[in-house]
């Protein structure tokens, strides 16, 4: 597999071989931080979680994270016994332990805790939930544009597991981007069940056509925080931006494309099933959008 890379290619930093990990309360050195065999989440993928973004001291987008995470909690009835304040809380405990300050990326996860049988009825996990928080020096390092290859994966329906879950169930993702990979491509690029083009394994994904911003409907892909602030950056720039249906050969014909997520903010995209996308990277609508959403980060601080 080519783990040089992909959206989520950071730099290597020393620092995070003694980064100190929040199980459950306690905040433990990454070698002490562990959870159960029978947690939720290690056995079924029982569990949420949101990826957030450290600048100049500063999560980015706080509330719209907080807002997503325990809006998730109520879709999948797990009481996470803990206010919002409480969760924040604990994300600064975190970071503070670690001395962190900027360029750090958080993944925050909250399982369904402990269960007493190895099976999936929810109500056999009984120990209330587990959460835990990674916190790592993480600065996106990644060397080139990103090829993608569609696959056969598609992003579902809303009834079967709503591609708006942020869960810990990601095998339809992973089969995705494993697909891709063997195609020679990093990512993934996923169409939904009319087969328009939709979202990527793990990024939302945005088209530029004719100085005009594309992206999809917003069904099937994950309510992403980055892909909204893109949309309302276009707004403020007065780039026209559409959320539409739209096709591979659309696709194909874009001057540019780029991925958008709490990682990598804006990453352009080179190439599609062996079709070359652009020539710039990032392309010039990316670069004005890029600067106008690191204001926006910048402003929100
Ligand atoms: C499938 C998928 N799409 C897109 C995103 C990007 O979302 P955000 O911009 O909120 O980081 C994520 C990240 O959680 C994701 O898992």
């Amino acid at each position: 597999m080519n783990e040089e890379v992909s959206t989520h290619t950071a730099a290597e930093d020393a620092r995070n071989d003694d980064i100190l990990i929040y199980v459950n309360g306690d905040i433990v050195h990454r070698r002490e931080a562990k959870v159960s065999v029978y947690d939720s989440g290690f056995m079924l993928g029982d569990g949420i979680w949101e990826g957030l973004r450290l600048y100049n001291g500063r999560w980015a987008f706080l509330d719209e994270h907080i807002d997503r995470l325990f809006e998730a909690s109520r879709a999948i009835d797990l009481d996470l016994q803990m206010t919002r304040e409480e969760v924040i809380a604990a994300l600064e405990a975190t970071r503070k332990a670690n001395q962190m300050e900027t360029d750090v990326h958080a993944r925050l996860m909250f399982t369904r805790g402990i269960k007493k049988k190895p099976f999936q009825h929810p109500a056999l996990s009984v120990s209330g939930p587990t959460l835990v928080i990674i916190c790592e020096h993480s600065k996106p390092a990644i060397a080139r544009p990103m090829k993608l290859a569609t696959v056969p994966h598609m992003r579902g329906l809303p009834m079967t597991q709503d591609p708006k879950l942020n869960s810990h169930s990601k095998l339809n993702c992973i089969l995705a981007c494993i697909a891709a990979e063997k195609a020679g491509a990093d990512e993934a690029l996923m169409l939904d069940v009319n087969g328009f083009v939709n979202t990527t394994n793990a990024c939302n994904f945005f088209i530029v056509r004719k100085n005009e911003v594309w992206t999809s409907t917003g069904d099937y892909c994950m309510n992403g925080i980055t892909r909204q602030k893109v949309i309302h950056v276009c707004r403020q720039l007065n780039i026209p931006v559409y959320e539409k249906n739209f096709s591979l050969v659309e696709t194909y014909g874009a001057d540019e494309a780029f991925l958008t997520g709490t990682f990598g903010a804006q990453t352009p995209v080179s190439e599609i099933d062996g079709r070359r996308i652009g020539e710039d990277y990032p392309g010039p609508i990316t670069s004005r959008i890029r600067e106008g959403y690191y204001q926006l980060v910048k402003g929100a601080q």
